[in-house]
């Protein structure tokens, strides 16, 4: 049975997906990349320096930019990032998480943070939930990024769970993907077919419609 859950932050604890793909937006312009849909939802989940090169592959333009012109431009969107999620309040939490973040300490769950982003401490911060946070796995420590399941088994590992005892929280592909392949319970929020337990929102995420889909 489950006993910790692996939270991935941006688009399932806070509504900052959306100012990622603005700050990712911006640069495709700068660079005359078209901004596509599918190219908006391939960068979910994906580390700051692979979301450039998605963004350059849409285009096959990978070997037009030297490894020092990309770390300014992936500089450049994380600065335009920092601005958006500089005012980030409790208000920004989706709904619903806040009740379910309380639901899971209510029930003696333990919570880690299974985010890609390095800014994640400080967004955990403006919302006000760090304290539910057990650990966080850090990002920089990875040797290879969602879909790869080494986030999510660290995650596990952070709280002394085997990974058969975690259930991990995403809205991307590659989070689920990566969840997935850890062995862990998916929980997709969102379109995502490849998940084993689905909710359409954030809103209907809790206890109940997990164990729901359980039986
Ligand atoms: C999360 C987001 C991605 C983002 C990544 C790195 O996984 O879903 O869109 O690229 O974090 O975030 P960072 O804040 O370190 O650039
Ligand atoms: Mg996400």
């Amino acid at each position: 049975d489950i006993k910790g859950f692996a939270f991935d932050l941006d688009g399932v604890i806070a509504d900052t997906a959306k100012f990622h793909s603005q700050a990712w937006h911006n640069i495709a312009d700068q660079i005359k990349v078209t901004w596509t849909p599918t190219l908006a939802a391939s960068l979910k989940g994906v580390s700051r320096m692979d979301s450039l090169e998605l963004i350059l592959e849409s285009v096959n333009r990978q070997a037009d930019f030297s490894l020092a012109e990309k770390q300014a431009l992936a500089e450049q969107k994380n600065n335009e990032y920092q601005l958006l999620i500089a005012k980030l309040t409790p208000n920004d939490i989706l709904p619903g998480i806040q009740a379910f973040l309380d639901e899971l300490r209510q029930h003696d769950y333990r919570l880690v943070l299974a985010s890609a982003s390095k800014n994640a401490p400080g967004i955990l911060e403006n919302l006000k939930v760090t304290e539910y946070f057990a650990a966080i796995v850090d990002p920089g420590l990875l040797k290879a990024g969602k879909p790869d399941p080494e986030i999510f088994e660290k995650a596990a590992q952070a709280l002394h769970l085997p990974t058969n005892h975690v259930a991990g929280i995403e809205d991307s592909a590659a989070g689920i993907q990566s969840i997935n392949a850890a062995g862990e319970l998916s929980i997709g929020i969102g379109d995502l077919p490849e998940a084993q337990i689905q909710f359409d929102t954030t809103n209907e995420v809790s206890l109940a419609g997990i164990r729901a889909q359980l039986d």
